[in-house]
Order: C-alpha cells, then structure tokens, then sequence
C-alpha cells in the first residue's frame, strides 16, 4: 500500500477461526504493521504464533490492547462482556473497537454495559463468511475473499474510523455494506440463523427416527447438502439464538405459518398452492443464484453453444399458442416497476431478453414477484424510486432493452452503465445518445457509438422535439420515456409508423400521451399509477409458424391469441399478398392490444415487390419471410430494409449466406435483397451467428429441404422464443438439438 499500514497494532481477542483468518489476512495484505493474538487456550495461541497466523501473542487480553490502534473482539458471544471487561482499563485514546460476531445489538448492549457512558469508538462488524469447520487451524487468509462484511457503525460513529475499517476489510478481499444494527440482526435472522435451526432440527428429528440408521444410509444429495450446516459449533449457535432471540422468533413465526399452510395444501391435495409456492420460490432461488454470481443477469459465458438438427418435414398442424410478446413484456416491467402500485403482468415473455430488463429493475431496488407462468406482479416504486444499482446492468442481446433503458436511466440522480453481450456491443447506440444529449443527458459510449453506455446520474432533462432519420420503435419510445422526466414538452416524428406499444402502455398507466399525425409527444412531470396487463402471444414469434404452415403441403395451423397491433401486422399483409392463405378468426382487445386466433393452411405462394410502408411493421420477420420468398413462385424484391443489417446481426448478409449454404441464390443489395423462388433448398449447414430469429427462420426451412439441415450457433433462441424446439415438434417440423 503506497500509504503504509492501515493500522499500527491490530489486537484480535480469540485466534478462532475468523479470528484466526483475519488476523492471516492481514498479515499477507500488510495492512496493520503488527497483528498480535490474545486466547485463554494456550495451545491455539502457540498455534496462531507457529503457524504464522499473527506476529506476537500476548499472555492477557491487558497485554493484546496495550497500544493497539485496532482491537477485534473475535470470541463466542457469550464471553463478549467478560473480554470487554478485560478491554476496557488499557483501550488507548483513539484506538477502534469492533467485532466479528453474528448477531450485532447484543454486541452493542455489551459494550454499553461495560462502558457506560465512557466514550468509545465501536463499530461492530459480522463477516458473512463462517463455515462448520472451527479452530484456528481452519484459518484461512482467503476465508473472506469475495465475501460481504457488515459494518453496523452507530450514528455518529467518525468517518474515519469507517473508513478504515472499511479499507481493511476490502484489504482482505471483502466486499463491505454497512446498514443498522437492528436491520442486522432482522435479515440474519431470516437469511442465516432461521436455515442452521432448521437444519439442527430436521436432523434431530431424523436421527430420532426408529430406521434412522436407514435414514443416513440412503441419504441423498439434497439431504446432505441441506443439513451441511448442521454440522456446526452448537455452543455458538446456542449463544446466537439467545442473544438474537426476538428477531429470530419473528421468523420462526413467520415460517411456521407458512409450513402450516404447506401442510395444508398437501392434506387437501392443493396442487394450485403448492405449485404455485414451489414456483416462486425457484423463480426467486434462480435470482438469488444469479445475484450471487455477482452479474445483473447470467452471460452467455456459461451456456453450451447449441445446434439445430432438421430433418425434412412434412406437413404442419395443430392448435398452438406462441409464447408473450417480446416488445409489450419489456415495457410492462419498465412502467409496472415505475408505477405507484402493484401491477399484475399475465402472459409475460420468460425469455432471456425481457429477463435481462426485469432483472435490471431487481437491481435497481424494485420488488418482483415471478415470472412464474407468464405470471410477474411489480411492486411499483413510482417514478422517482429507483435506486442506484450496484454494478452494470447487463441486457444481454437485447437492442431494445439498451435504447429504452437509456431514455430511462439519463434523468436519474444516479449514475449507471449498460452492458451487453457479443452481439449487442456491436450495434448502434449514437441514435439514442444524440437526441437523448440535446436533451442534456451525459453519455459516454465506446468508439462508434457501441456499448457500453455509461450514463452521468444528476442531469436535469428538457424536453426537445426529435425528428427520427430512422423510422425506430426503439428510438422513439426511448425519447418518450425521457421525456416522462424532462422539463416540458418531447415530441418524436416519425417518418414511417413504427410499433406502438410504448404509447399505449403509457396511456394504460394513466400518463397523457398526445398523437398529432406522424408526431407523438409527452409532457414531463406526471406519474404512471399501476394497471394489469395481458400480454398477447407475439406476432413475430407466430411469423415463423405462418411461414411454416404456408410452405408444408397439406398443413393446417392455428395459433392462438396472437397480438395483431396495426403497427406489427407487416407479416401477414406480406404473406397474403404473395398468396398465403391465413384467416383471421375471432378478432378482439385484450388489455388495449388487438388480438386474434390466425388459421393457415399451406398456399401456393408468389414473388412480390415487398411495399415499403410495410417495411418497418414487420421488421423483425424478414429472415423468415425469405424462406417464404425462397419457395414462392416468381422474384421478390426487398428494399428500405438497411436496417436489417444493424440487427443481432446483418440479418441481410447472413440470410443470403445461410440460402447459399443450401444452394439458395440470392442478389444482396444495399438496402435488402432479390430472392429467385422455386429454387430448390437443398441440405447443408448454416451458420446462423447467434441471431434467434436467423436460426428459427432455417428451422422452417428444413420443412421444405432436400436433405438434413444443420444449424450452428442457435442458444440465442432462448432470447426470444424459450420452448421454440418443443412446439415446434409437436406441429411436425423434425428437430432436435445437439450441443456443440
Ligand atoms: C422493437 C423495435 C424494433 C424491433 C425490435 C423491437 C421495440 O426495433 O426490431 O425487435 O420493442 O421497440 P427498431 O425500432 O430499432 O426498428
């Protein structure tokens, strides 16, 4: 350390085995100059010494203290007032007193008892990084890497003192929180003491069964790793118990209570309950899990690459509902977690995208029930309730989480990044960060206008009129959402329709959204108040069965409340006007979105000149509308489609590669493509460079192949259409997967 040892003399009071480590961990980061023990076993003391665990031991805690500019009270909690006792007559002007111990007011009413009014610097800590082994010969310097340490320091407590104690434990690799003591002891409680009850009881209780030998004999994985911490010290957990006793039986409480009711739905065969109790609680497992891996959201890094197989197909047919839209599934957690009151989300997309966004709000403080089944409630924290996260917030592939969330994150009091994977670090942010600046946002991207976004919290917003060179959803609702914020008036043109799910979910929330032909426009200051949202089934992910069903002979499809928004209906105005033979049954609103049941039935299909006001309503469905093109008779023509390109990749370029992998010629043109149809689709391998909606577009193609299709590079699929390969199977497209 450039500014020499944090501390001079560091007394640890009980060389244990947090003790014991921290006084190693100190040692090696030479942050005190001399770490010195104090033990009543004489044989751990001459332990710490030979082991190298401290530099000095000391006969009397008298003699520890003496001179020590940091003193650890590192024994059972039962010892604590008798050692500070000991403390007290040689604890130096100046010098810090803290802990190690698991619960914190006992800790602080000893030292009041002991103390009394004299003025002492205390700043209890907790470690929470304990094990079932004991002793100092457990000792270990890298116990609390990457690890958290609570300090509990009292009001008024000198920020000194805090921040050395604070710099001595990140020293040893820990990462330090501070809250209240009472907030301690209630969320230790919950978190820690409550789990080593059950554990100490559930195997007691085992253990005293007639076949307990059985029992352990046959004891399975859960078993064993749900009782580990059964093994531990039970003075200690004796002592925590007693000294933590209100907290931990308002969790006991709380617990039984809802075990009854467990018990209850098994004794009346409830299986709603208990589904729906297991399933939010692994929803809940899965977030805790993905937290604790220290990233917003889970990378890719760790997920197998994986390939499609496809065999040729014949017909499709059946009843099927494609899963929740990705865009309104974004949005309903961006304004449900804005809003004042609990919102109620049903049909909610569960893929990795629109995961990335409620997981970011997770980050951001806000409380969210599910997804279970489609199912998420939002606690709203209001307009003005977001918190700082604590890192990142990782979107993962998604281009429409990072252009909303950065309209979103400029007007906050806080600072914050965004981060994404490969694919996303690639695409264009400098059409959100320029408006977003003239709005007098501060944002940092990487050389090009890339991710990351690094985004300066305090920036008061005004609100400007934006004329859009590109017709973008994600643009347009990223401005409104700023404009939720600015001072005044934003308005957006737009100079083609775009999707706009943005400005009727804004309207659902209450908040005045004004449309004068091709400009819409939000004036700041108001408040979103919560609603319940039905989410339909996602048009763009039906796109792939329309094409499906339309392309395999003899087929007969129907798909089931599909959103059929005139901003997303590209698709099928595409596919009728090459022949395709759809219905559309049964038209209705559900949650101020249009929805339908679409039949279709195989067609005979024809080369078109694709509208170019058609362009922007169905955008995202251009991979598979050219296996469409592909097998119709006669050219089609794509134009105004650049920015096909600058999607999870250049879906133009990539398409035209994966066709010729498969014999399909195509001309690339700068803006879009002319497909020959009639050409036969051969089998062969495509690459599809981890863009879902590529690798699913080739899927359907193997309907209609000459030979077996390999699809590389498909996990992103997950992204927008999670049970992808399972539904579609059951319609009859013949796929498996294979991991790489
Ligand atoms: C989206 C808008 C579209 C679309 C994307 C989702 C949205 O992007 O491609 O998949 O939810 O706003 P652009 O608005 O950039 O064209």
């Amino acid at each position: 350390m450039a500014d020499g040892p944090l501390f001079r003399r560091v007394a640890i009071i009980g060389l244990g085995l947090i003790g014991g480590s921290l006084a190693s961990a100190i040692r090696r980061a030479r942050l005190a100059d001399t770490v010195v023990g104090a033990d009543q076993r004489a044989d751990e003391l001459a332990l710490g010494l030979s082991l190298g665990i401290v530099d000095e031991t000391a006969d009397s805690i008298a003699g520890a203290v003496t001179g020590a500019d940091l003193v650890v009270v590192a024994v059972p909690v039962r010892a604590t007032e008798q050692v500070l006792r000991e403390i007290r007559p040689h604890l130096g002007e100046g010098a810090l007193l803290t802990d190690v111990g698991s619960t914190k007011a006992s800790f602080v009413e000893a030292v009041r008892t002991v103390f009394g009014k004299e003025p002492v610097a205390m700043i209890p800590g907790h470690p929470i990084a304990g094990s079932e082994k004991s002793g100092i010969t457990a000792a270990n310097p890298d116990l609390f890497d990457r690890h958290m340490v609570i300090l509990t320091p009292p009001e008024g407590a000198d920020s000194r003192h805090l921040k050395r104690l604070r710099a001595l434990w990140e020293g040893c690799g820990a990462t330090v929180l501070t809250m209240s003591v009472a907030r301690h002891d209630e969320v230790l409680a919950a978190t820690s003491h409550l789990p080593h009850l059950i554990a100490f009881s559930l195997v007691d209780t085992l253990a005293g069964e007639d076949d307990n030998l059985d029992i352990f004999r046959y004891a399975a994985g859960g078993f064993r790793d749900f009782t580990r911490i059964a093994a531990s010290d039970p003075v200690m957990w004796h002592d925590i118990f007693l000294s933590n006793q209100q907290a931990v039986l308002r969790v006991i409480d709380h617990f039984t209570h809802d075990l009854d009711q467990l018990r209850a739905a098994i004794a009346d065969q409830d299986s709603a309950t208990l589904l729906r109790v297991f399933s939010r609680a692994k929803a809940a497992r899965d977030h805790f899990s993905k937290m604790l891996s220290g990233q917003a959201y889970v990378t890719k890094t760790n997920q197998k690459p994986l390939t499609f197989l496809l065999e040729p197909g014949h017909k499709v047919t059946g009843d099927i509902r494609v899963p929740g839209d990705k865009s309104i599934s974004h949005r309903s957690i961006m304004l449900g977690a804005l809003a004042d009151g609990i919102t109620e989300v049903k049909g909610f997309l569960e893929g990795e995208d629109s995961l990335a966004t409620l997981q970011a709000f997770r980050d951001m403080g806000v409380t969210i029930e599910g997804p279970d089944h489609g199912h998420v409630r939002l606690h709203g924290v209001g307009i003005d309730g977001l918190q700082a996260p604590r890192g990142p917030l990782y979107l993962g592939n998604s281009g429409t989480g990072m252009r909303l969330f950065s309209g979103l994150l400029a007007p906050q009091p806080f600072s914050s990044e965004l981060t994404g994977d490969a694919s996303l670090s690639k695409r264009p942010m400098g059409r959100v960060a320029d408006p977003l600046r003239a709005m007098g946002a501060v944002i940092e991207t990487a050389e090009g206008g890339r991710p990351p976004m690094k985004i300066q919290g305090g920036r008061p917003l005004k609100g400007i009129h934006y004329d859009m060179p590109v017709a973008s959803a994600q643009v347009k609702s990223c401005l409104l959402l700023a404009g939720l914020y600015a001072e005044g008036t934003t308005s957006v043109s737009e100079p083609a329709p775009t999707r706009d799910h943005t400005e009727r979910m804004l309207a659902g929330f209450g908040y005045d959204v004004h449309r004068d032909g091709a400009t819409v426009s939000v004036t700041g200051g108001g408040r979103l108040t919560a609603t319940s949202i039905d989410i339909p089934a996602d048009i763009s992910s039906a796109a792939f069965f329309l094409v499906a069903a339309s392309i395999a002979p003899d087929s007969d499809l129907t798909l089931r409340q599909v959103g059929m928004n005139p901003t997303r209906v590209g698709v099928i105005n595409i596919l009728r006007l090459m022949g395709a033979n759809i219905e559309v049954l049964d038209e209705r609103e559900v949650g101020g979105e249009p929805v339908a049941d679409l039949r279709v039935q195989s067609a005979a299909l024809r080369g078109i000149e694709i509208p170019l006001s058609d362009v922007p309503l169905a955008i995202d469905e251009f991979p598979v509308l050219f296996i469409a093109a592909t097998c119709a008779d006669g050219e089609t023509v794509l134009r105004g489609a650049e920015e096909l390109r600058v999607k999870e990749s250049d879906r133009i370029q990539v398409m035209a590669d994966g066709l010729a992998a498969l014999g399909v010629a195509t001309t690339v043109t700068e803006d879009g493509i002319v497909i020959r149809g009639g050409q036969s689709i051969g089998g062969g391998t495509v690459d599809s460079h981890g863009d879902h909606r590529i690798a699913m577009s080739f899927a359907v193609a193997s309907l209609v192949a000459k030979g077996p299709i390999k699809v590389t590079d498909c996990a992103n699929v997950a992204t927008s259409f999670p049970g992808f390969v399972e539904l579609a199977r059951g319609v009859g497209i013949q796929i498996t997967t294979a991991e790489e």
